[in-house]
């Protein structure tokens, strides 16, 4: 018995947890797990009603649930940063959800944009830090809207930090037991002390993993890579910053923001999973977005909660759809619904 907050979030959220959900309820009666859902309304909406963002007694509350299964969030009406940080950002860092981890893997029958690539070469794994680094929101201005203005914001890299994520990217090359190979994506050329605090840090704990081939490339040229080589990358591990940059890369050419999902995860607490793309304000309502990122991001969500053979089956079902050719393209334009998508996949546990 698994209990799980829900948070569907803004726009097309609702609409696509609830596919998710029902892969889920779907997949438990075959299996024999029981899945116990409570349904948080936070986001844009009740903000604008009520002034409230996420209070701390509902962190405290998600502190006892086994998972939380996120929508998205971003409303039209609210100024960029508020939901996301307030609600988004809030909960990665209050529930020091430190990896965000970012499958990148084309499965057959999706259209990707990268001629003479295929699902054999586009399979590996972003392993983003997820709670330092640019994203801390520390800084500030100074002569606002003057021509003197200065704005500052650091880029916070603890030895920490950094050493956790590391560690977890070496584990999780090693468990894969694909290429064996971490590549480590940074910018040590330029940020000659935050980076090079990645570059010592990757490569002592390395030490303690023979078995795994270390890789070193620069984000730009890993941008490069992803486009060229794909084939290449097993597991490659980055900072925040990078991490949000190179997996919306990924996520073009593993067939576009329809299919992209990730977990936030704690290993020693509570993790989220949610699809990498936003809330789609547009399309509310109308049953058309491919709702497919939001049920991966609930099969990672299984794998996570131990569930391995519900999470295999949920998987082999979104292959099988993918496979049958009428989703090679995943964005609203697909001809495939919300909800059929869903039913879909259901009909192929
Ligand atoms: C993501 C998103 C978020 C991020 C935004 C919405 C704050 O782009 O999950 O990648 O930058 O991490
Ligand atoms: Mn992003």
């Amino acid at each position: 018995m698994y209990n799980i907050a829900v948070l569907p979030g803004d726009g097309i959220g609702p609409e696509v947890v609830r596919e998710g959900l029902k892969v889920i309820e779907a997949v438990s009666s075959i299996t024999g797990f029981k899945i116990h859902t409570e349904t948080y309304d936070f986001g844009g909406d009740r903000y604008l009603k009520t002034g409230e963002i996420l209070p701390d007694s509902a962190i405290e509350e998600f502190r006892r649930m086994d998972a939380i299964y996120l929508g998205a969030v971003g409303h039209p009406d609210v100024a960029p940063g508020i939901l996301e940080k307030g609600i988004l950002l809030k909960l990665r860092f209050e529930l020091d959800q430190y990896i965000n981890l970012r499958p990148v893997k084309l499965y057959p029958g999706v259209w990707t944009p990268l001629r003479d690539k295929g699902p054999a070469d586009i399979d590996f794994v972003v392993v983003r830090e997820n709670t330092e680094g640019l994203y801390l929101g520390i800084g500030g201005t100074v002569k606002k809207g003057t021509p003197d203005e200065i704005a500052m914001q650091e880029m916070v890299n603890t030895r920490k930090g950094v050493e956790r994520c590391v560690r977890y990217a070496f584990d999780y090359a090693k468990e894969r037991n694909k290429d064996k190979k971490l590549t480590l994506c940074d910018k040590a050329n330029v940020l000659t002390y935050a980076h090079d605090l990645w570059r010592r840090t990757f490569t002592e704990v390395g030490e303690e993993y023979p078995g795994i081939k270390k890789d070193y490339a620069f984000v730009d040229a890993t941008c490069m890579w992803m486009v060229k080589n794909p084939e290449w990358f097993d597991v490659i591990v980055t900072c925040n910053m990078f991490g949000d940059i190179i997996t919306d890369l990924g996520a073009m050419i593993q067939g576009g923001m329809g299919i992209a999902a990730g977990g936030n995860i704690n290993p020693e607490g509570v993790s989220m999973f949610e699809p990498i793309h936003g809330s789609a304000p547009k399309y509310t309502g109308k049953n058309v977005i491919n709702p497919m990122a939001a049920i991966s991001a609930a099969q990672m969500m299984l794998e996570h909660l131990g569930e391995k053979k519900a999470s295999h089956i949920v998987e082999t079902a979104i292959a099988k759809v993918l496979a049958t050719d009428r989703m090679r393209d995943l964005s609203t334009k697909s001809g495939v619904s919300t909800s059929e998508v869903g039913d879909l996949v259901v009909s192929n546990l």
